[in-house]
């Protein structure tokens, strides 16, 4: 059976995505800050599932936690042979008035952990020629957002680094993903300070988190390099493309505001 590590299961696209994955028998590794809420999951999918599921407690957004959990794992003797990078947060406001601590911890989240976890179970991958990685960006990736800058351009960079390893990956049996859900009703409103009536998520583009699991489980498993969660969404990222990005950071920084 196959062993999948997801960071951020603890809640919304993650828990989904461990939710896909137990169902297609997959053993998991289970991340997140909050032991009790991974416990309760891991419970629920060993009895519904018949998975085995390890739980690790960690608060990604410290330096040096990528490597700290990695040598867990092997502590544990445990080998993913799928990587989800899930765990994020965004943050609304004027970037001027964001907290630089804040600011930091979404960097290190977002992009710094997420990077060398690649970095160190991709190597283990390359050496049996086999593995997937799915990390999970945004459909914020393909524009500026302003109101919502840090975290528009942590995506970018998560597409643009998912995307160059995808090529860099092609023919020796491991695949990168970048999942790109559009707007998802989870707990990413409160942890980002939107406000629950925020113009963005009254559009036709939202979609639950379990369709989107399941749209970047089967991305990843078919190794698309990319995939944007939901027709309108898929619509939407494709029309960034054809705008001036001055348009289009005037048209997200309306919508971040409202
Ligand atoms: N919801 C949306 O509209 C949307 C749209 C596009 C992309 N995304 C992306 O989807 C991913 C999942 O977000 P979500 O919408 O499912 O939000 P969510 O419900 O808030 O889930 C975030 C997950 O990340 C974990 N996490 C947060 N900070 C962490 C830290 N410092 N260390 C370890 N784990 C941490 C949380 O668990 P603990 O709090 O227990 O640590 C939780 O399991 C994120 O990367 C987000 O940027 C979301």
């Amino acid at each position: 059976m196959s062993l999948a590590l997801i960071t951020g299961a603890s809640s919304g696209i993650g828990l989904e995505l461990a939710k896909v994955l137990a169902r297609e028998k997959h053993d998991l590794i289970l991340v997140a800050r909050t032991k009790e809420k991974l416990e309760d999951l891991a419970r629920e999918l060993e009895k519904s599932c018949a998975v085995q599921c390890q739980v690790i407690a960690s608060d990604l957004s410290r330096h040096g936690s990528a490597r700290e959990l990695y040598d867990e794992t092997k502590k544990l003797n445990l080998s993913p042979t799928v990587l989800i990078n899930n765990a994020g947060f965004g943050d609304v406001g004027d970037f001027v008035e964001a907290s630089e601590s804040k600011i930091e911890k979404m960097l290190t989240l977002n992009m710094e952990t997420l990077t060398l976890l690649t970095r160190l179970y991709a190597a283990d991958m390359l050496k049996n020629r086999s593995g997937r990685i799915l990390n999970v960006a945004s459909t914020a990736a393909f524009q500026p957002g302003p109101y919502m800058a840090v975290y528009y351009a942590t995506k970018a960079y998560v597409l643009s680094f998912t995307e160059a390893l995808a090529e860099e990956l092609k023919g020796k049996g491991v695949t990168a993903t970048a999942l790109c859900p559009g707007p998802v009703l989870t707990g990413f409103q409160s942890a980002a300070n939107l406000a629950s009536n925020a113009r963005m998520f009254k559009t036709p583009a939202i979609l639950p988190a379990a369709k989107v699991a399941e749209i970047g489980y089967d991305a990843m498993k078919r190794g698309c390099p990319v995939a944007v969660a939901g027709t309108v969404n898929r619509l939407m990222a494709f029309s960034t493309r054809l705008a001036p990005r001055r348009i289009t950071a005037k048209l997200a920084g309306r919508l971040n505001r409202s």
